[in-house]
Order: structure tokens, then sequence, then C-alpha cells
């Protein structure tokens, strides 16, 4: 079980993890914690950050600071948003409500996956906070699209559409691990949805199969002329793709690697950053995830064309140690970290940072 306060010897995101990984069963955490195949991608996602040096700034008055950002019509607190990631209740009984509330008491936004564990109506009924929906195509678009209305009717404020996951990677820990979804945790947005596909027999199981109902960029056109919600395309690491997201005039692109999770060696977000800031010029929403874990991250993200970062895995670790209260103080964390960064950087506000608060050597 959870514990209902912080463990004291919690100072920093990293701690949580110790944690987690005590109170989740050896398949809960391969899943949660594990990446595609040789899991280089995932790793590589922490390891970058620590390899990009800062460059401070020092006797600046910053008595006026403060972190808050707008994003696709919003005002936040800070820039750090919860990213939607799959069966919260694997971490906590709570699941999706308990990070919903810690996002909205502190002060942020939080997306809710299409495989969450609990429904949208219910979450979106837990609390006023700002919230997106993400969205995966079905098989069938009549199913996708109701998807997205039931979204809308829920208040949900915009939508976010991965588009890196069409099929699962290579899950090589989780297969090794025996991973399958326990009892009382399914995707409950989904249940009524279920149609299976069969492939002829000599066809390909990815090609003529899972691939044959996966979305184009004209199901991304389709469904932007279905809802009037901003419409964010999560999963973009080549330029190029950021070129082809644009011209279908989307409101805005998460650069991601789904934290690893997709395909083995692909660069980290962080790398690609500042090649898609400049496809999609300086005004452009640009948010990042993949590896973030301290405020001198975010800091960073920022000051190579990022406006907000997402984090994934530590919902989990702050749901498995501490439920809500856990999540709330990891954003808390990240915040503080971040303000700290920007003070000894001699920044006021989020827009003031920038790539002259970074070491070329
Ligand atoms: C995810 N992610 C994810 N993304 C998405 O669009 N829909 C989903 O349902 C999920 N599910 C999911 C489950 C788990 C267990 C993880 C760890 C991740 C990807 C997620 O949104 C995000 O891109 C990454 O987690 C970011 O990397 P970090 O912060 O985990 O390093
Ligand atoms: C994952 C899927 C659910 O990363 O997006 O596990």
């Amino acid at each position: 079980m959870p514990s209902l306060q912080i463990p004291s010897d919690i100072a920093a995101l990293v701690d949580y993890e110790k944690y987690a990984k005590q109170h989740l069963s050896e398949q809960a955490w391969a899943y949660i914690y594990g990446g595609s195949a040789d899991e280089i991608t995932a790793r590589q996602n922490e390891q970058v950050y620590g390899q990009i040096k800062i460059l401070n700034r020092v006797l600046t008055d910053v008595s006026q600071g403060h972190t808050q950002t707008h994003l696709l019509g919003d005002t936040f607190a800070h820039p750090i948003i919860l990213a939607p990631v799959a069966y919260q209740k694997l971490a906590h009984q709570d699941g999706e409500v308990a990070s919903a509330m810690a996002a909205e008491a502190q002060g942020g936004a939080f997306v809710l996956s299409t495989l969450s564990s609990t429904s949208l109506e219910t979450v979106a009924k837990s609390g006023a906070g700002k919230k997106w929906f993400q969205l995966y195509f079905q098989n069938k678009r009549e199913h996708t699209l109701d998807l997205v209305r039931r979204a809308e009717e829920a208040g949900y404020r915009g939508l976010m559409i991965t588009v890196d996951a069409p099929i699962n990677g290579l899950r090589n820990r989780e297969q090794r691990a025996g991973f399958t979804l326990p009892p009382g945790v399914r995707a409950e947005n989904c249940i009524h949805y279920q149609d299976s596909q069969s492939v002829e027999k000599g066809a390909s199981a990815v090609f003529q199969g899972l691939m044959t109902s996966a979305p184009t960029w004209d199901d991304i056109e389709w469904i932007s002329g279905e809802t009037t919600l901003p419409v964010i395309i999560k999963g973009i690491i080549n330029p190029l793709d950021a070129r082809e997201a644009m011209d279908r005039n989307v409101a805005g692109i998460v650069v991601s690697n789904h934290g690893g999770r997709t395909l083995d060696t692909l660069p980290s977000p962080i790398d690609v950053l500042p090649a898609i800031r400049q496809v999609v010029g300086p005004d452009f929403p640009l948010l990042i995830d993949s590896g973030i874990r301290r405020g001198t991250d975010i800091f960073k993200a920022l000051a190579l064309g990022a406006n907000a970062v997402m984090i994934g895995r530590p919902i989990f670790y702050g749901l498995a140690t501490a439920g809500a209260l856990g999540v709330a103080h990891i954003l808390r964390l990240l915040r503080d970290e971040l303000e700290l960064t920007m003070a000894l950087c001699g920044c006021s506000e989020l827009s003031a940072i920038s790539s002259r608060h970074l070491w070329h050597k």
C-alpha cells in the first residue's frame, strides 16, 4: 500500500523511484519503467540533459519572478504538464483521479490517456482543473469520433493526438517479466469499442494487420475538421513531420519519443528540438517530454525552444509512493527547482530563458 505521507528522506524526484519500485509488482514495474528493445533511447533520454551545460548570470534582480505561462488559451502557474500515461490504477487505486487532482492543486495541466483506467467522464467530474484528452485512433472511425465527442461533452479543453505508437514497441522487459493487466485495471474508455482484426494466412501481422487501421495525415485533417477543440500532435521527432503538422494547421506539437517506448535508438527530443523550433518558427506552441526529471532539465528545454514540458513515468512514481500527494509533491519539487535555476540565471520569467543561458564549447 502507498503511504499517506511523503517519506521524509525524499528530497528530489529521483528519490521517488526507489519507493515506487518497492510498492509496485515486478510486472507493473517492468511495464512502467521499461522502454523499447534494449532501452537505449529510454536511458539516454534522462542522461542527455546532464550533458547540456547552463551558463548562469549573476547580480540580476529577480524579485518579481514567476513561472506563469499561457498555453492554448489557458493560463497555468507553471509549465509542467502531466503527460498522458495509461492504466494509472496500476500504481494507486485512485489512479487518474488522484493525478488530475494533483495537477489541479499545483495549478498545472493534466492530459488523460485514451487508455486510462478511469473513464474520461469520471475524471472530468472529479475536479475543475484544466484537462486535455489524449486520443489514440480506434480501429473504426465511428469509435474514434465517439471518443472525441465524449471528451468535448465532458469539458476537455484540447485534443492531444499521439501519432508515434500506432503499434506497440518491442517491450522485451515486459515480455520477460510476463506483464499483463491485473484484474480491475482496464481501458475504461474503450470497453464498448472492442473489435478484432484478422490477417490472412501469409500476410504480415504488421503491414496487413495492425497498420491497416493506423491513422495517416489525412485522418488528422479529418478529425481536426470534426472538432472545435485545439489539436496537438504528440510524438514528433523528425523536423519534416513538424513541417507536415504545421501544414495541417494543428495548434501545437509535442516533441517526444514516447519515453523511449516505441522505436529504440531514436534521438532524444531535446537533441532535435532546436531543429524543430527552426522549422515551426518562434511563435508556434512546442511541448517536449521524455526524460525530464529536474528543474534544470525544464530550464534547458525552454532554452532550446520548448514552451512547456510533460512528465510521464514520474506520475507513477508519485502515485505508487503516496497517491495524489506524491504526484503533487513531484510537481512542486520540479517547480521549485525550476524557480531556483531561473533565479541563479537571472531570469524573472519563462520568456527570458534563451539559448544564451546555455554554454556552447
Ligand atoms: C506512456 N506514454 C503514453 N503516451 C500516450 O500518448 N498515451 C498513453 O496511453 C501512454 N501510456 C504510457 C504508459 C506508461 C507506463 C509510460 C511510461 C508512458 C508516454 C508518455 O505520455 C510520455 O511521452 C513519456 O512517458 C515521457 O517520458 P518520461 O517522462 O516517462 O521519461
Ligand atoms: C505505452 C502506451 C500505452 O506507452 O502508449 O505503454
